[in-house]
């Protein structure tokens, strides 16, 4: 049986009671405050890079209530609140992946926090590429990826992922692009239960992913949920900007987008962001 949490945070004791999943979370280290989930999950990892492969550091999921220096993509902060969201992040041990392929996996995660989240509250969630959860064209969750290489290959990955359930009020400057799980259902969400439903959809994600070890087996569903595809986009690189349509992803996770000319272009994730024409979606 498996009863939600009233907003208490954080019985791992029941997470266990609720999760299926055969590896993930598993082992789970929580804390009510920390700098940041993926520093914190970064440190572990480090001072055990002599264990084998297989053994306790993989799948541990380290979670807290507050981060006092949670880290978002391209150097911006992601700001924290206690008592009302989720700060995780999964630590990967000595996958077998080149480290060229790990950061599809911030894709797969978000996949996969898309399909917790509907799991959840029975209300479908999409993706703004490459990660960002959206509901309602605002911004739920975001995904950051990092990992330590040897010899090209990562000898762990932290995927940190942050989502935004019950959190009532946004800053006025984030108010048109962040909103919550709360805010779209207008329902309290159990915290406890999303984090379960988020790592059962990555465990299965993640098996498909080691298949091929790219996102071959996953484009279908991930298209499915992907908001930008067939939508004008804006592309804003370091060079300029230029506008297209967005047709989906390539088996890497590059997003496709067809150029004035009808060329297609592929788009890497990490130095260019996407927008909508007229919104953040
Ligand atoms: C983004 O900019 O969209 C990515 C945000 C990632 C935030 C999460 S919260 C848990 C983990 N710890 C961090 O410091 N960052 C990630």
């Amino acid at each position: 049986m498996c009863k939600g949490n009233d907003g208490k945070y954080f019985p791992a004791g029941q997470l266990q009671e609720c999760l299926r999943t055969e590896k993930f979370a598993r082992q789970v280290l929580w804390r009510q405050e920390i700098d940041s989930t993926n520093n914190w999950a970064k440190e572990y990892a480090g001072s055990r890079i002599w264990m084998e492969k297989g053994t306790d550091p993989d799948g541990t999921l380290f979670v807290a209530e507050k981060q006092t220096a949670g880290k978002g993509r391209q150097g911006r902060v992601w700001t924290s609140p206690p008592g009302e969201n989720i700060y995780m992040s999964l630590l990967l041990w000595k996958p077998e992946i080149r480290a060229l392929s790990a950061s599809q996996l911030t894709l797969v995660m978000g996949l996969s926090v898309a399909q917790g989240m509907e799991a959840l509250t029975g209300r479908k969630a999409g993706i703004k590429w490459p990660n960002d959860v959206v509901f309602s064209g605002k911004k739920i969750c975001g995904i950051l990826t990092e990992m330590r290489v040897q010899e090209g290959k990562p000898e762990y990955i932290v995927i940190g992922a942050g989502i935004n359930v019950n959190q009532t009020e946004f800053p006025p400057e984030l108010q048109d692009k962040a909103a919550s799980v709360f805010l779209e259902t207008g329902k309290k969400a159990d915290r406890t239960l999303g984090i379960a439903r988020v790592m059962e959809c990555f465990e299965k994600n993640y098996r498909k992913f080691l298949r091929t070890e790219d996102l071959s087996l996953l484009k279908e569903d991930y298209e499915s949920l992907l908001l930008n595809k067939d939508r004008q986009v804006r592309i804003i690189e370091k060079k300029g900007q230029w506008q297209g349509i967005a047709r989906g992803i390539n088996d890497q996770g590059e997003l496709l987008v067809e150029d004035s000319y009808g060329n297609l272009k592929e788009i890497l994730s990490g130095e260019v962001s996407v927008r909508g024409l007229y919104s953040y979606v």
